[in-house]
């Protein structure tokens, strides 16, 4: 796809990350690198119960410890006003506890201290009073006559439920199912999971009391965003808040929503005139922190007997945790779900969904995927499979009869997206072909007869990403536009500054490409800087692979604003028509006479020294973009499994994922980005799994209960791709996100299920342990027997 040379090195070329120079070297600046002058260490108590009545806390011996400075609580905040704050969803959330508290290891106080461990030991000094009271810790006990309400505080709510929402058209889909010839159910359940990036969240808040200046350096996804909130909670003037985010050491969704700490912090810098900082441990980034999933979900596909697929019903109860505080786009309470059609031609569709609170740490976030998009493909892909084995058809072929045509596009959904491109089958034959998926059956069949047992698991995913268009898409209120601003200096070299927030994706490499493809300046040569709210144009942030089709679209778009004015700097340097001026990057030249060139460098000077009498001076632009559509990403991933039906114990043998992300602007950054979702795929599939005992204790409070794959367990993944540009992003590229989270789990959930089809084993819920898959075989048994 490299259409720059191997010298100027723009879109298609596999550049080094730039950004590894600093973190290789250990150089990188995270939050817990930072030391400022005369600052003070916070540290939180946090509840040891779910839902208990606060009755009194004494914080007097924790006071009296030599080095601590304050003693915040939940009445000390409430007397500024501070003791709720608004959540990204338009709820409300504690930030002390006042009346009580809703779920383990919610914020009740915090001491702030001279040293972190006199503020860590003074912590457990602080004595709290509670009266227990019943604990709710899934959203069907919540939605239960009699349950406890857990927003009580809340005017007018007198139970557990937050939201109903539907998509698509009832009876359309109603109708499709009286007419079928065949109905697939299936109930599941995608398990709460954590997004666990390496470093945890934290903050240094640093108020100046003699300006009103708040300098906030924090672990942000959103800067932006954020400090319009902070503007609005703390009634702060906007342009007194800096929001800074410096390195962040993965970010996963983690990092979106506004947590307690940072509000506590920035008061606490306020009251006492010192910078303050925050850092929580891994057991509180576990416990307290935004999880993802968490989704019961109930499918019926209805379908005729030669396989076409009629019609598509969910209904989804989404476990929310004690506050609403996903940032989820306002208008679509479970995110994106509705793309749940995935990448089938299905007449009809219908959603239902319900929100619940329950004893929980509040839940949702976009983890390492678009906004629900990896619950909805994992239901489809397992309605599928189901159906290919009701239809006694190969799970390949129903999918093939069933895609929507690679001549279709754009195609309009049963819930209302329009897809802008897609070539699903030939996606899947790659993958087919790459992973041998003809001969595989066959010696599939082969070792059955011999007592071996294989899966071979398939899923073809459509992702939605790049939110979006201003007429649908805000996050309380603000639109989801993003913006760039590129200025070129008199030598030739770049600043692009963009709206997105890396947090390991590779920006500051593959934005500067974007700039390199449409200026010919060398990505080396142009620096990318993000996260400083004072210094970066307004956006709503990294998170659901949105960067590419929204910053990098407005990168391009920059881009070419500048070499407008370029263009007519070179045709003043050359002294000819402008219309007469070509550009191949890096030259300018006269169309006729290629040996009268300019550089981009040398327009650069000229714009500071030599320039047309009546032009501004100076090479520079900002550009805002509104995406005309969503981008739609998709792929197949194909899987062989080997289970021991003895034990329950599954390996897996191969592991073929070939995606589609559009124009690739970094193939290496992406093959990373496809890893990394490919064993977040494995992990959520194999072992990741954060459960609550029946009084809201959260059993994986730490990586000895809440398993990660290393790159020990990890099985090897073997890549391809197909490009399928998207025709209205400027550059044709698509987010590619971590798609893989998408396709991945699926696979080998059907991988497993087929394995174990001779024992009639068709449902089993994620994490595939070992024992809950020999429990399967065992139960299937039982129940023919
Ligand atoms: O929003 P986020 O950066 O997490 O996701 P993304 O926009 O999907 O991109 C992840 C990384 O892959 C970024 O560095 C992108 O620039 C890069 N990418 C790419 O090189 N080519 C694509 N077609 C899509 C993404």
């Amino acid at each position: 796809m490299a259409q720059t040379t191997d010298e100027i090195r723009g879109i298609g070329h596999s550049v080094k990350r730039k950004e590894d120079d600093r973190f290789i070297r250990g150089r990188g600046n995270y939050i817990d690198d930072m030391q400022l002058p005369g600052m003070l260490h916070m540290a939180i108590l946090r509840s040891p119960y779910a839902h208990a009545t606060l009755n009194s806390v004494d914080t007097s011996a924790a006071a009296a410890v030599p080095g601590v400075i304050a003693v915040v609580t939940g009445e000390l905040m409430a007397q500024h006003n501070l003791a709720w704050m608004p959540t990204m969803s338009g709820d409300t959330e504690a930030v002390l506890v006042t009346d009580k508290v809703r779920f383990q290891g919610q914020e009740v106080a915090a001491v702030i201290a001279t040293d972190p461990y006199i503020a860590r030991d003074a912590v457990d000094l602080i004595q709290v009073d509670y009266d227990p009271l019943g604990v709710v810790v899934d959203p069907q006990s919540a939605a239960a006559d009699g349950a406890p309400v857990i927003r009580d505080e809340k005017e007018g709510q007198t139970d557990n439920h937050i939201y109903h929402w539907e998509s698509g058209d009832k009876d359309a889909t109603d109708k499709a199912f009286t007419d079928a010839e065949l109905v697939v159910k299936l109930d599941t359940f995608y398990p709460r999971s954590h997004p666990s990036p390496l470093e945890t969240c934290g903050c240094i808040a640093d108020v100046d009391p003699a300006t009103g200046q708040a300098t906030i350096y924090m672990t942000s996804q959103a800067p932006h965003a954020i400090r319009t909130v902070f503007a609005l909670v703390a009634g702060l003037p906007e342009e007194n808040i800096r929001i800074v985010s410096p390195d962040i050491g993965g970010g996963f969704g983690n990092k979106v929503p506004v947590y307690p700490g940072y509000v506590v912090a920035t008061a606490a810098s306020l009251l006492l005139g010192h910078p303050v900082k925050w850092i929580e441990d891994r057991s509180e980034n576990l416990i307290s922190t935004g999880f993802a999933r968490d989704f019961h979900m109930h499918g019926e596909m209805a379908l005729k007997r030669d396989g076409t697929m009629l019609g598509l019903r969910t209904s989804l109860q989404a476990d929310e945790g004690a506050f609403h505080a996903d940032a989820q786009p306002s208008k679509f309470k479970v995110g994106l779900f509705h793309i749940v059609t995935g990448s089938y031609e299905l007449p009809s569709a219908h959603v239902v969904a319900d929100g619940y609170y329950t004893n929980k740490a509040p839940g949702g976030v976009a983890y390492r995927c678009s906004f629900r998009v990896t619950e909805a493909s994992y239901l489809i892909e397992r309605l599928v499979q189901n159906a290919a084995y009701e239809l006694g058809m190969d799970p390949a072929d129903l999918r093939k009869k069933n895609f929507i045509p690679e001549d279709a596009f754009p195609y309009e959904s049963a819930t209302g997206f329009i897809y802008d491109s897609g070539n699903y089958e030939g996606a899947m034959n790659k993958a087919l072909e790459m992973i041998g998926y003809d001969q595989l059956r066959r010696e599939q069949e082969e070792m059955r007869a011999q007592g071996k047992y294989w899966g071979i698991g398939l899923a073809s995913f459509t992702e939605v990403v790049g939110a979006g268009p201003h007429k649908d898409y805000d996050i309380l209120g603000l639109k989801m536009n993003d913006g760039a601003e590129l200025r070129i200096h008199p030598t030739g070299k770049a600043i692009l500054k963009i709206s997105a927030k890396t947090q390991g994706q590779g920006h500051e490499t593959t934005f500067a490409q974007i700039v390199a493809e449409e200026i010919g300046i060398q990505p080396e040569d142009i620096k990318v800087q993000h996260g400083d709210t004072d210094n970066t144009p307004y956006g709503l942030g990294t998170y659901a692979s949105r960067s590419t089709p929204t910053v990098g679209a407005a990168t391009a778009m920059v881009s070419r604003r500048v070499l407008e004015k370029a263009r007519k700097i070179a045709a003043h340097l050359l002294e000819v028509d402008e219309d007469d001026v070509e550009f191949t990057r890096p030259n300018f030249t006269v169309k006729g006479a290629p040996e009268k060139a300019v550089t981009i460098q040398d327009v650069a000077f000229a714009a500071y020294t030599n320039f047309p009498d009546g032009m501004e001076s100076g090479l520079e632009g900002s550009y805002y973009y509104d995406p005309p559509n969503l981008t739609f990403p998709f792929g197949t991933y194909a899987v062989a499994v080997e289970v021991d039906i003895e034990t329950g114990v599954w390996k897996v043998q191969r592991m073929v994922a070939v995606d589609d992300c559009g124009v690739r602007i970094n193939p290496m950054i992406v093959e990373g980005q496809i890893h990394g979702g490919l064993t977040e795929g494995y992990g959520i599939a194999a072992m990741e799994q954060i459960t609550f005992d029946e009084n809201g204790n959260c059993i994986g409070a730490n990586f000895t209960d809440y398993l990660l794959p290393t790159s020990w367990e990890t099985p090897m993944f073997e890549l391809g791709e197909t490009v399928t540009p998207s025709p209205h992003h400027p550059i044709g590229a698509k987010g590619v996100g971590e798609s893989a989270t998408v396709g991945s789990p699926a696979a080998y959930v059907n991988a497993v299920i087929d394995a174990l089809q001779p024992f009639g084993v068709t449902n089993i819920d994620m994490p595939l342990t070992s024992a809950k898959v020999w429990q399967a075989i065992q139960d299937a048994q039982a129940a023919t027997a």
